[in-house]
């Protein structure tokens, strides 16, 4: 079993779309193992996604992460990494396939609905950066 990251973004937030996602996470055999609803400060936003922070896109992003809470969630399952981008969709919402829940849902490349890890190492950073072991557990 393999661990995987997941943030619903404020786009959906805000659209009432935390459970169709969760319906299609769940419909696709990944367990939700934990779930909260969080709002991230500037700080934290800047932290998680420090990997861009030399992009164009990168203040931009921060803004749009803090504009409404997000739903941060540890998903579990076989692969779940690699099933779970795959139901997700590509990043810029044009390029995704159809029945993935950023062709379903997401507005533009930036407010693209979901995040998920890109890696088993990321998938980990990410979780110990929102979870502690006890909500884990
Ligand atoms: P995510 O998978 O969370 O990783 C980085 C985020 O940056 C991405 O989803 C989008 O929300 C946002 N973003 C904005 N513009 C771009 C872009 N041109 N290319 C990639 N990501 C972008």
């Amino acid at each position: 079993m393999q661990k995987t990251f997941s943030i619903i973004k404020p786009d959906a937030v805000k659209r009432n779309l935390i459970g169709h996602i969760n319906q299609m996470i769940e419909s696709s055999d990944l367990k939700i193992l934990a779930s909260k609803k969080i709002y991230l400060t500037k700080n934290q936003a800047e932290i998680f996604y420090e990997v861009h922070k030399d992009k164009p896109f990168f203040s931009s992003l921060v803004e749009y992460m803090t504009s409404g809470p997000v739903q941060v969630q540890v998903l579990e399952g076989e692969n779940s990494v690699a099933r779970y981008r795959k139901i997700m969709g590509a990043t810029n919402p044009a390029e995704a396939e159809d029945g993935t829940i950023r062709k379903l849902y997401a507005e533009s490349i930036e407010a693209n609905s979901v995040h998920g890890s890109d890696s088993e190492e990321n998938a980990k950073i990410e979780i110990n950066f929102f979870f502690s072991g006890l909500e884990l557990a």
